[in-house]
């Protein structure tokens, strides 16, 4: 009974308690170079994770082909370079301020090991607290579908298609100020 007490006062009162602490008392990190929460990382892999086991498009419905790796390329240069880098072009100071770091899409595996869908779904909705922003507002369907085949093509994409990349010149990157629906 005593043993029993015991662990309903630390799971009741003292645990919440120690929660409540840690953050009204600013001992929580913050900032973006501040090191990771304990258990931060487990449970926003594992949230994202159990979402996108039941969410994510089994089909794709366009074809990857050049015109629209291509189309997808451009869209990538304009809304995903600054953050997730072009070939040969090193880090922007925007992708290396961030917490986490955005992942190099262009160079390496990147994503080409996920499915497309999966790609889409994160380019569709963003990854909450990431800074990965949401472009289901902002882009078309057609045009998320395109950059989300470039990112699972990365490693094979035709030369149009890559040509967009290289030429990207990230400083340059003009805020656009309209995207067609
Ligand atoms: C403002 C910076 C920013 C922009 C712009 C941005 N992203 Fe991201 N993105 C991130 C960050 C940060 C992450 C890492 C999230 C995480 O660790 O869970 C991420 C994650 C991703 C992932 C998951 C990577 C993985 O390894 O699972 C994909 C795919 C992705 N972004 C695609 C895109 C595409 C496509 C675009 C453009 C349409 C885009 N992102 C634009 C910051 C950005």
């Amino acid at each position: 009974m005593g043993k029993f007490l015991l662990g309903v006062i630390i799971g009741l009162i003292l645990l919440p308690l120690v929660v409540y602490v840690y953050f009204a008392k600013g001992i929580a990190p913050v900032a973006t170079a501040a090191p990771s929460m304990p258990f931060e990382k487990m449970f926003a892999s594992m949230a994202l994770h159990a979402r996108l086991d039941r969410e994510v498009p089994k089909t794709v419905p366009i074809q990857p082909d050049e015109a629209n790796l291509t189309a997808g390329a451009q869209v990538y240069k304009e809304h995903c370079a600054v953050c997730h880098g072009v070939p040969g072009a090193p880090q922007t100071a925007i992708a290396k301020g961030m917490f986490p770091v955005p992942p190099k899409l262009m160079e390496g595996k990147g994503v080409t090991d996920d499915e497309p869908g999966e790609t889409y779904w994160k380019v569709s909705g963003g990854i909450r607290m990431t800074g990965m922003p949401g472009f289901s507002t902002s882009l078309s369907t057609t045009q998320m579908w395109q950059v989300s085949l470039v990112c699972a093509n990365a490693d094979k994409l035709p030369a149009a298609a890559k040509e967009k990349l290289v030429a990207a010149d990230l400083s340059q990157v003009p805020p656009k100020a309209e995207t067609t629906k």
